[in-house]
Parts: structure tokens; sequence; C-alpha cells
């Protein structure tokens, strides 16, 4: 029997707790410690059944009608015998439910972040201390499921479901009951088939490559603006224009060169999972890409991003002014670019193309992370960089001390 604690009230937090409740042998339980959610999904399962509606390719859709056993806000409530607790949740969110967690830690737990996104691990490290290294933890790059809620503690859809999902492990001193990503994968059933492999480390370097790309657009397209609304919103990924693009793959070798350093002062940790940004896309989006020349006409002819805009306001005659508070700015640097800018800074490595679009990122979120180049600004907290969790050298970001 594997018991999984699903931490999250929202799409995949939903999505996950009905297909791991319709796993043999698996107890599915939800945390959700955000406002009203735990009472609202509670009384909702108490009036009708909960559902999850399964879209495939080329198949009528299935319906699961298995309940979770528990929806609670309360830590204690739902934590006695768990084995794993999932983590389905927008990165920002993590800190408060390790928080609430803390207290019923134990060495053996196996923790999954899926997706895990940069520095999950240094959260769990940061936040539960010496136990953490008596866990394991997994983190994957995405959901295993494209996926809506469509009525809140009822009804949740899959709109797609991924073959594969590709993560990494850390075995913790204390021995899980079950291997962990067997663990993980019996509580989602057969699809996505998971794969770990390479340190924990590169997932949270490849993770970063959001904090390359979007706030590297916004960069392009606003930082010489001259501050007069739009009449339309600008393509973001086909606006890209070529010095961005070069700029992007310039600091995804800054985070290669991250790991290649890594791996030369620890050469037992395998960091080759990190790759630069353009193989990347040719590794998730190949099919995608007419024309795959370089990494300029990989964003313009990617058909996944045909026609998106940039995020923007509305000013009160119809016209369009650009959107810093969107999270393509404070969470792809506060929980991205930051994260891998703190791991180089720990690695001994100078990051000038990072440094450039932190700076100006900074200025337009009137936040201050970098200071006279070093991680000591006064909103460091509010990021998710090692600093912050005082982790400062190379063995506590690996996870060895
Ligand atoms: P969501 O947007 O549905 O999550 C919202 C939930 O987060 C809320 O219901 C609440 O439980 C929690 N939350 C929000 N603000 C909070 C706060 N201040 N404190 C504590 N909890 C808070 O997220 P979703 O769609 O389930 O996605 C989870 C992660 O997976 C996200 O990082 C998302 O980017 C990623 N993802 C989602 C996909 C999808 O189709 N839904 C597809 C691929 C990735």
């Amino acid at each position: 029997m594997v018991k999984v604690l699903i931490c999250g009230g929202g799409n995949g937090a939903h999505v996950w707790a009905g297909i791991a409740a319709s796993q043999p042998g698996v107890e599915s339980r939800v945390l959700t410690i955000f406002a009203d959610e735990a009472e609202r999904w509670t009384n909702a399962m108490k009036e009708s059944d909960f559902t999850v509606i399964v879209h495939s390719r080329g198949e009528e859709p299935t319906k699961l009608t298995t309940k979770p056993t528990i929806v609670s806000k309360d830590p204690a409530a739902v934590m006695d015998g768990i084995d794993i607790i999932c983590f389905a949740l927008p990165a920002f969110a993590h800190d408060s439910y390790l928080q609430a967690l803390k207290p019923f830690a134990r060495p053996g737990l196996v923790l999954a972040g899926v997706p895990g996104q940069p520095g999950f691990e240094f959260a769990i490290h940061g936040i539960w201390g010496t136990v953490a290294l008596q866990c394991s933890i997994l983190s994957f790059e995405s959901l295993p499921w494209a996926c809506r809620i469509v009525e809140f503690g009822k009804t949740v859809e899959v709109l797609g479901t991924k073959d594969t999902l590709l993560g990494a492990v850390t075995i913790g001193s204390t021995v899980p009951s079950m291997e962990p990503t067997a663990m993980l994968q019996a509580t989602l059933g057969p699809l996505p088939k998971l794969t770990t492999t390479g340190h924990i480390l590169g997932i949270t370097l490849m993770a970063g490559l959001n904090g390359v790309v979007h706030p590297t657009i916004m960069h392009g397209r606003w930082h010489n603006w001259d501050g007069k609304p739009l009449d339309e919103p600008p393509l973001f990924y086909n606006g890209l224009d070529r010095p961005s693009a070069n700029l992007m793959s310039d600091m995804s070798d800054e985070i290669v060169a991250t790991a290649k350093a890594i791996m030369q002062q620890r050469p037992q940790v395998d960091l080759t999972n990190v790759i630069h940004i353009y193989q990347w896309f040719m590794r998730s989006y190949y099919d995608d890409i007419a024309d795959k020349t370089d990494l300029y006409t990989t964003f313009h002819t990617n058909k996944a991003y045909q026609g998106l805009t940039h995020p923007t306001t509305q000013t009160e005659d119809g016209k369009y002014m650009p959107n810093f508070k969107h999270r393509y700015l404070t969470e792809d640097i506060a929980y991205g670019l930051l994260v891998v800018r703190g791991i180089a800074t720990i690695a001994g490595l100078a990051t000038p193309n990072m440094d450039k679009i932190i700076m100006w990122a900074q200025s337009c979120l009137d936040q201050e992370f970098l200071k006279d180049g070093q991680m000591t600004g006064k909103d460091i907290d509010k990021t998710r960089c090692p600093q912050k969790y005082t982790l400062n050298t190379l063995d506590q970001i690996l996870g060895h001390a």
C-alpha cells in the first residue's frame, strides 16, 4: 500500500487526487492550506461524485469517479503513515507547505515536485534542515497533464497526458519503503512513464530556462520602449529579435558552464542532463519547429508559439501597456533566473549575461536582488536562490551536507 499526500488545490492537485485514488494499492489524501479550499473541496465531495474526465487522442474520454479519502488544511489530519508527499503547485507556494509539514517531517519520507521548478530541493533542505538529508527527493520538469478544473472539488478535465516525464532523484540516508520513482509512478498509473537521470541539481538548472526565455523576451521588447501605449499587444515568442536570441543563447551557455564547473569540482556528480537551450528545443519540440537553423528561427517557427502576445494591461482608451507584474518577470526571475545565478555564484562562475537581464528586471519590479554584483540585495528573501536558505557551499546545494 502506498499512501500519497497531494499538496495543492489547483488543476494538477485535482487530477492527481483522483488518478491516485483510482490506482490499486494507493490511498490518496489531499492537503490544501490555501484560503478555504479544503472546506470547499470537502463540501463539494459530500454533494456529488469527484470526477476526472480524461481525454486521450483518438479515443472516447474516460471518467474516473474515485475520491481522495480526505481533503484537509490540517497536516496533522493527513500525515499519519504517509509514504510520499507530492507537490502540484506553483513554486511560490512550496515554502508555506514545507513550513506547515515540518513538524511531521520524518526520515524515509519521499517528496516529489511535479513540477519541482528551480530550487525545489533548496526549499526542502533550507526549511526541513537535517531531516531532509534522511528523505528522498524527486523533481520533474513538468506536470504530467494539461488540465483544468471544470467545477471546484467536483470535476476536473485532463486535456492531454504526457507520454514521458523527465526528472531526477536523490535517495535519502534513510531508505524509503519502496524505490522513490516506482512509488511515484504507482500514484500516477502507467502514463506518463517517469524517467530519472543525473543529479537533481540538473533538473533545477534546466528548469531555470523559463527564467532565461521569458524575461529576455520582455527585455528585448521593452528595454528601449518610449513609454507610449501601443495599439496592439506585440507578439511574444514570434516577436523575438536576433540580439535577444543571442543573449538567450549566451545565458544558456552560462548555465551549461555552471554544470561543467560543478562536475569538475565534484566528478561523482552527474550533470550531463544540463544541455543548451537549442538542444532542449530540438529534444522537446522537434516536430513543431519548421526552421531549425538556429535559436532565432526555432522561436519564430515553433507551431506551439504562433500568435502568442506579450502580457499587457489595457488603458482606459483601449490601448496596451506592458505588464511588468506578470509571472514572466515576477516568478521567472525570483524562482527561475536568480536560482541559477545563485548556483553559478557558488560554482565560482561570473554570469554577465544573466546579470544584465536581472538588473533590468529588478528595476522594472522595483526590487533589489543583485547589489554590487552580489546576491545580497534587500529582496533576496523573496526568491528561491540557495543563498536565501543559507545554502552557500557546493556540498550544501548538492544535498551532501
Ligand atoms: P494552479 O494555478 O491551478 O494552482 C493554484 C493553486 O495553488 C491554488 O488552488 C492553491 O491551492 C495554490 N496557491 C495559489 N496561491 C497560493 C498561495 N499564496 N499560498 C498557498 N497556495 C497557493 O496550478 P496548476 O495548474 O495545478 O499547476 C501546478 C504547476 O504545474 C504550476 O507550476 C504550473 O505552471 C505547472 N503546469 C500546469 C499545467 C496545467 O495544465 N495546469 C501544465 C504544465 C505545467
